[in-house]
Formats: C-alpha cells, structure tokens, sequence
C-alpha cells in the first residue's frame, strides 16, 4: 500500500488524498500504542469521502479517536470546520500534525480544533450541534462499545451523519457494535465493504427519541 508507512519513518507523505499533499508524523516511541500509526480504516474514509464527492466545505464535524489527524486534517483543508479529538497523550502529535498541514493560503475556514474528548467521559463538555462525525478504526475494546453509542447519541443533533470505518476484527467483536450497540439509537447502513482488507464504511443516524 503506497500510501501507508510505517516505521522507521516517522514522517509520512500523503499525497494522493484529494489532491492534498499531507505531511503526517507518526509519533512511535512517545508511548502512544495505537494512536501512533496512520491506520488502514483512515485511509479508506478519505477516498471514500473523495469517490462520493462528501462535501465537507462548511460544516460542522468532529472527528473521535483521531491518532494521528489524518482524517481531520484532510477535512479541514478541504473546508470543513472542524474539531479533532482524542484521549490527551494523543494531542501533542495531533497538534504537531494540524501545523505542519496548514494550508499555503491559510485554512479555508477555521483552524482545527484539536481537543481531548474520553468517550463516555467527556463527551457532555461538547455540544450536540454537529453536522458529522468521523470515526476511523475506533471500534475496538468491546468495553467502550456502550460510552461510544452514548458520545456519539450526545454528539449527533438532528439530521447528523456519522461516517464510521472500521476494520472488522473478530476478535474485538466489532460486527457486535454495529449490530447490536449502534443499532440501538442509530439507524446504520453499511455504505462500503473492501473484502481484501475487511474494511467497513458505515453511515449512521439518530433515530428520533421514542
Ligand atoms: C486504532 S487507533 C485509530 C486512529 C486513527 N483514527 C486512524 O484511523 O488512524 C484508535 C484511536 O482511538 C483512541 N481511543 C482509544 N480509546 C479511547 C477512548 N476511550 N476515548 C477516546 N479515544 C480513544 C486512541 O487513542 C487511538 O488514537
């Protein structure tokens, strides 16, 4: 996969995510485990984004469990306004991350907020005002399955979309979450499925309060 790396470089250049030229650091040896790598589900959100033209220009969008930023960053120079979020050892290389990618003419909407948000946790401390969320390979301890639904149901105001991809590992359970957890309060449709790489692309939304 040409646009994967992983280490020894630390510094990866992503340059064929629409047309977008990022320089993304991966902090391995800060102690950061998974939030360290650029991870495949990431990748795959991104061309999903560009094959179905998701227009990102002005809207409102936070981005869960977001490692390295990729994602958040990508949607940010292409116009969104945008918060990216992690657990706080994350946000010295998201912040690292956001300013190494400021655009030549400056962001085209605001620069990216880059704040910690424990699913379940710290959730209540944002607003429920979003136009999408972003979620890329989070689906993974089965213990947060309920705290993520909870933070996602807080986050989502009414006609939100939630863009999920995930790599469907067995043994974290992860069909579970969408089958059982998220299809709780959310209807959830499967938008794209990579069999080479069992990588999912969900879509979701609130249904309305009973
Ligand atoms: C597999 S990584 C995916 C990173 C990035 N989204 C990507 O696809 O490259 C999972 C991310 O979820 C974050 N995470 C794990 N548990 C969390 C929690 N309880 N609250 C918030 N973020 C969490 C990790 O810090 C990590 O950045």
């Amino acid at each position: 996969e040409d646009l994967f790396c992983y280490p020894p470089n630390n510094l990866c250049l992503l340059e064929k995510l629409m047309g977008e030229e990022l320089r993304i650091k991966q902090l391995f040896g800060a102690n950061l485990g998974v939030a360290a790598p650029v991870w495949e589900a990431a990748l795959h959100l991104c061309r999903y984004f560009e094959d179905q033209s998701v227009e990102l220009r002005g809207r409102r969008v936070i981005e869960l469990g977001a490692g390295t930023g990729v994602v958040g960053i990508l949607a940010a120079r292409l116009g969104a306004e945008m918060t990216i979020t992690d657990l706080p050892l994350a946000l010295p290389q998201l912040r690292a991350n956001v300013s190494a990618n400021v655009p030549p003419a400056g962001w085209p909407s605001a620069p990216p907020a880059v704040l910690p948000l424990c699913w379940g946790e710290d959730h209540l401390a944002f607003p429920s005002d979003w136009d999408l969320v972003l979620c890329a390979d989070i689906v993974y301890l089965p213990e947060t399955y309920p705290l993520l639904v909870e933070t996602l149901a807080h986050l989502c105001k009414n006609g939100a979309v939630v863009y999920l991809s995930s790599k469907m590992r067995r043994e974290h359970r992860t069909q579970s979450f969408y089958k059982e957890h998220l299809q709780s309060r959310f209807d959830v449709e499967l938008v794209l499925r990579d069999d080479k790489q069992n990588n999912n692309i969900y879509r979701a939304s609130k249904r309305a309060e009973e």
